[in-house]
């Protein structure tokens, strides 16, 4: 059980005065950050403030060693085989962005089969666009049901179909609108009977679930640090050491190569660093670490647990009011996607935020998944492990009391 009460204490957001009172459940926008979070930031500009692997005196040592250490924090934390195997980005768009460039247009040919769904976020789909237009590759997408959930039976036909020319499978552990859990690891067992690699979009996952990398064995998992704690500009990309290996980075520069010459020879690092040219968002890394800590020291099952917990309560009783529809009725993380019926997705939204509830409305960044599920727009209600049963109550409240007229009197 979670000690609910010094958790909220540890969010300045949560105490903050403008905030007080207010409800926040866009989390699958971006979380809160707790206090140790902040600290550490402040700390790197206030007594840390120096570039890493670039300066010869102790300062420069002991922020690179600071970072160093995230990264085998962060390893630990995805129970990844070396922390040569995390490569840090400046967000989960930018990791996917980085597999499809580096893998992607690397080594996929004309009539080679990119496998995916129609449920994925823009940054898990415009990418493979780009690399099905530049190498001639083909997107085929795995058909989903008729909620817009993952179909194991589905996608072994298509496995049974397409076969080996199926060279990528990429898709969501998680689905930012629906919040439903897809198998990842049994998908990535059967993609790789055909010899696919699997990207995992992790980030909506790896803030709530325990990710283990070994045990779901995928090729590539991409996630945020901002979601799940951390501060903005930090992501991730976990690959599997023979893959970076031999896979293009995204950029040239400063800090990722060992040589180059005036012939324009390149010796590039060995992974992760080839990765990282340019200064990084070095506090940014600092303060992931912190978010790291703080979710190990209450542990993902504990999280995993509260998530599912609040979620339930949440979900069963927005189940019970007759002026909602409930897109996601099975999904199983802190995910709930409605609208009221009969009203637009972002008048009711806005009505929401002036009764001091904030959601996000729209279509999520899953432009194609609307047209699945037969709603353009839809309200989207996230939660995390600082949000309360209580908030959960007064939200339902006010849900169950949306009219018309509320919501355009709101909106003037
Ligand atoms: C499933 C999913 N993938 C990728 C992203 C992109 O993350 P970011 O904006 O942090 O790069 C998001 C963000 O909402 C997401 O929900």
């Amino acid at each position: 059980m979670m000690n609910k009460e010094k958790i909220r204490a540890d969010f300045p957001m949560i105490q903050s005065e403008f905030e007080k009172g207010r409800i926040y459940f866009d989390s699958a926008a971006t979380s809160f950050k707790p206090k140790c979070v902040i600290d550490k930031v402040v700390e790197y500009y206030t007594k840390e403030s120096a570039n890493i692997h670039r300066g010869d005196y102790d300062l420069s040592y002991q922020v690179s060693s600071e970072y160093e250490t995230v990264r085998k924090l962060c390893a630990k934390f995805l129970n990844a085989k070396s922390e040569n195997e995390i490569v840090f980005t400046s967000g989960a768009s930018s990791s996917l962005n980085l597999v499809a460039y580096g893998y992607g247009q690397k080594f996929l040919k004309a009539d080679d089969i990119i496998l995916s769904t129609e449920a994925e976020h823009a940054s898990n789909i415009l990418p493979w666009f780009k690399v099905s237009e530049v190498t001639g590759a083909r997107i085929e997408y795995i058909p989903l049901d008729k909620e817009g959930i993952f179909d194991l039976e589905a996608y072994k036909k298509v496995l049974s179909d397409l076969g080996n020319k199926i060279k990528v499978v990429t898709l969501a552990h998680v689905s930012n609108v629906l919040g439903n859990i897809v198998p990842i690891k049994e998908v990535t067992r059967l993609a790789h009977e055909v010899g696919a690699v699997v990207v995992c979009d992790g980030a909506q996952s790896v803030p709530h679930i325990k990710v283990d990398v070994q045990d779901l064995d995928v090729d590539f998992l991409c996630f945020s640090s901002h979601k799940m704690l951390g501060p903005s500009g930090v992501g991730v990309l976990y690959g599997k050491y023979e893959l970076l290996d031999v896979m293009d980075p995204f950029m040239l520069g400063g800090g990722s190569n060992a040589r180059f010459d005036i012939c324009g020879n390149i010796l590039l690092k060995n992974p992760p660093f080839k990765f990282e040219a340019g200064t990084p968002c070095v506090e940014g890394v600092l303060g992931f670490g912190e978010a790291l800590k703080y979710l190990m020291d209450i542990g993902m099952e504990n999280v995993e647990e509260e998530g599912r917990e609040l979620h339930k309560y949440f979900l069963e009783e927005m189940l019970k009011l007759d002026n909602v529809i409930v897109y996601n009725p099975k999904s199983e993380t802190s995910i709930v996607t409605f609208n009221v019926k009969d009203i637009f997705a972002q008048d009711v939204a806005c009505y929401l935020n002036s009764q001091g509830i904030a959601v996000r409305s729209g279509n999520h960044c899953a432009k194609i998944l609307l047209n699945v599920i037969g709603a353009s727009e839809t309200i989207r209600a996230s939660l995390y492990l600082y949000n309360t049963k209580e908030e959960v109550d007064r939200a339902i409240e006010v849900i169950k009391g949306v009219t018309l007229e509320k919501c355009i009197g709101a909106s003037i």
